[in-house]
């Protein structure tokens, strides 16, 4: 901790503080092309983001296929986009914090014949205290950071195939609780007082920098991957804290939030617009470039990560 303090302090800029807070004011740039027949592959799509991002791309003609846990849900999005569109729309479930179904989803994605034009890794919890998934990984490590990586790692041959296509992960300003960047010696919070919004920014951290080295991969085959805040938007998010949050939540954050639907046109925007074709390594604040605190930048850290994450799922029975 205390070299990454002497190394990010002088990097660290107000200038940086400031152009987020402008950011948060700011409408998404808008794209009112279709996307007719196109691909989108989307996580986490029973609610939220993810449920107004696919209603978005669903009302520009797009062929989506969601990855959900939960069945009932899916069905009931299925038959609203199915009614109300009638754009092809399907799902395959798979809770994304599990190794076999982070697995399961990749192979069944490298399996498809017809190219991903967008492939949006949104899923995502808010947990306040500690959980760990059956492989013995924290939840927020799970699925932040080791699913979207997973996933883009596996379906890399098929990228090299088609050549084509954007990768948008759906990362958070909450990384920069994380002020002084991950511990890479207790990536999963077992060594530490567990903190909900750092272990939460901590994933998301972790998820800008192995952008940096999946981007570089993914340079050679034509893939843009970006990163995007949604803003801080009324969603199902931590529905599954504790009474104190809820109560919080209702009458303190989602106050001052944004209907989801505003992301979604961010996320059609990103996925969609020629203006972000060749736009890779990068993070949006909505559909603005921002830079990255020094944490998020540092591709030293990035590098270490990748070891450190290489050896992890080694142990765990997944190569990357
Ligand atoms: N809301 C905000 O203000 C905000 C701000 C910054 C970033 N974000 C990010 O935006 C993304 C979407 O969040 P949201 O606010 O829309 O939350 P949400 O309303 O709680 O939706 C989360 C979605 O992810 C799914 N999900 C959660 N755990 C999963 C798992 N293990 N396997 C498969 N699916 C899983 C949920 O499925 P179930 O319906 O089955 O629970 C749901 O469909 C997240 O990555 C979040 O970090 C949100």
């Amino acid at each position: 901790m205390k070299s990454t303090i002497k190394k990010y302090w002088p990097q660290y800029k107000w200038s940086n503080v400031f152009t987020m807070i402008k950011n948060i004011k700011r409408q998404p740039e808008r794209n009112t092309e279709p996307f007719r027949d196109k691909l989108v592959v989307i996580t986490g799509a029973t609610a939220g983001i993810g449920y107004y991002t696919v209603r978005k791309y669903a009302s520009m003609g797009a062929r989506i296929i969601m990855v959900n846990r939960n069945k009932e849900k899916s069905e009931r999005v299925v038959r609203e986009i199915t009614e109300k569109y009638g754009t092809p729309i399907e799902y395959i479930l798979a809770d994304l914090s599990l190794l076999t179904d982070i697995k399961k989803t990749g192979q069944y994605f490298l399996s498809l014949e017809k190219p991903i034009d967008v492939l949006i890794h949104n899923a995502g919890v808010h947990l306040e205290s500690r959980e760990e998934t059956p492989d013995g990984l924290e939840v927020n490590f799970a699925i932040h950071y080791l699913c979207p990586l997973i996933i883009t790692r596996m379906l890399m041959p098929k990228y090299q195939r088609d050549m084509a296509g954007r990768i948008i992960f759906v990362s958070s300003e909450a990384y920069r609780f994380v002020v002084w960047g991950l511990d890479l010696d207790d990536l999963q919070w077992k060594q530490r007082r567990y903190s909900g919004i750092k272990a939460y920014g901590a994933g998301k951290l972790a998820q800008f920098l192995v952008m940096h080295i999946l981007a570089g991969k993914l340079a050679p085959c034509n893939v843009t991957l970006i990163a995007m805040h949604p803003g801080i938007v009324r969603t199902e998010t931590g529905k599954d804290n504790g009474k104190l949050y809820q109560w919080y939540k209702k009458n303190i954050i989602d106050r001052y939030s944004d209907s989801p639907e505003k992301s979604a046109e961010a996320l059609y925007y990103l996925g969609t617009s020629p203006e972000v074709a060749h736009t890779s390594d990068v993070f949006f604040h909505l559909t603005t470039e921002e830079e990255l605190t020094p944490p998020g930048r540092d591709f030293e850290a990035a590098e270490a990560l990748w070891e450190k994450t290489r050896e992890l799922l080694y142990e765990k029975g997944v190569a990357l």
